[in-house]
């Protein structure tokens, strides 16, 4: 039983002052729930709105990827720069260790590999792993356009239900077939359907001609996607755009594993996320961060 020896008289109740009621900080997020806006925060830093995702699910569709043969040896040093590591589940319980307090945004589709149609794809995962592994957010592939459209819009919205029940985000990831363009009209469609729908976070491309429209009539946060690998400078240069007009950071993996100094690539990417610093300076930074660990090599 409580000790009651000593109970004191209660008093401050400040009934002047209103109670403290805030918002979020995410676009389109202040009015979900208490759980699902934590988990948000997981993978958005609260200081700046933004994430630095790594983007490492690759295997799930193609196989052991350049740069993630051994995610052990290879991705396990990125971590601590990573706000968020998206991932399947295999990866996660095989190799992920379980101290990583930052966001995990876990692949949640799948079915289909680079040898057959690729939009062929179902849910994953049931809720109940998502919940048992405490992923910040389930990722789903959506194919606008595709040959499997309606299939993979109908996975998103059941994730989308369940998430619900259970405090998880959804991100939405628009996946860009052969024969579509990433301009900003197809990208903006393919986004705002998924938001539309119910995703809370939509992953989609870059594109050099009007993305900020692409993100202003998006009311949920665009996380940008990588891509192919491109010369430093120029990821750089793209994740800067990026931001600048509008997404809420970047969902990155060859760009980042596949750079010829992948923890520098990645510190250098969060340097332009979090503190918009400009990409020649950031790739300043990074040629810095790369020598300094080639010396320490030595
Ligand atoms: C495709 C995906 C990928 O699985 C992956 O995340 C892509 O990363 P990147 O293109 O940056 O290497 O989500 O849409």
């Amino acid at each position: 039983m409580a000790d009651t020896d000593d109970i004191r008289e209660t008093k401050n109740y400040f009934p002047g002052i209103p109670a403290r009621h805030e918002g979020f900080y995410l676009k389109g997020s202040h009015q979900l729930d208490w759980g699902m806006r934590n988990r948000l925060a997981r993978i958005f830093r609260p200081v700046s709105a933004r994430t630095v995702m790594l983007a490492i699910d690759h295997g799930y569709f193609l196989g052991p990827t350049t740069g993630l043969e051994r995610v052990d040896i290879t991705i396990l040093p990125l971590l601590p720069y990573a706000d968020a590591l998206m991932c399947t589940r295999g990866i996660l319980r095989s190799t992920i260790p379980a101290s990583f307090g930052n966001g995990v945004v876990m692949r949640s589709s799948g079915g289909a590999s680079t040898l057959k149609e690729m939009s062929n794809e179902h849910i994953a995962v049931d809720i109940e792993d998502a919940v048992r592994m405490n992923v910040s957010a389930m990722a789903v592939q959506v194919f606008i356009g595709g040959k499997f459209e309606t299939q993979t819009v109908n996975n998103m919205t059941r994730l989308v239900d369940m998430g619900l029940r259970h405090g998880i985000p959804t991100m939405g990831v628009t996946a860009v077939g052969k024969n579509l363009a990433r301009d900003a009209r197809y990208l903006g469609l393919a986004s705002r359907i998924c938001a539309e729908l119910g995703a809370q976070i939509v992953k989609t491309y870059y594109c050099e001609e009007g993305f900020e429209t692409v993100t202003a009539a998006c009311p949920v946060p665009i996380v940008m996607a990588g891509g192919k690998k491109l010369p430093e400078l120029e990821a750089l240069t793209m994740a800067y755009n990026a931001v600048s007009q509008g997404a809420s950071g970047v969902d990155m993996g060859r760009n980042i594993f596949q750079a010829e100094a992948p923890a520098a690539m990645i510190q250098a990417v969060g340097k332009v996320v979090h503190e918009l610093m400009k990409p020649k300076q950031a790739y300043e930074f990074y040629l810095t961060l790369k020598n300094e660990q080639a010396k320490e090599r030595k």
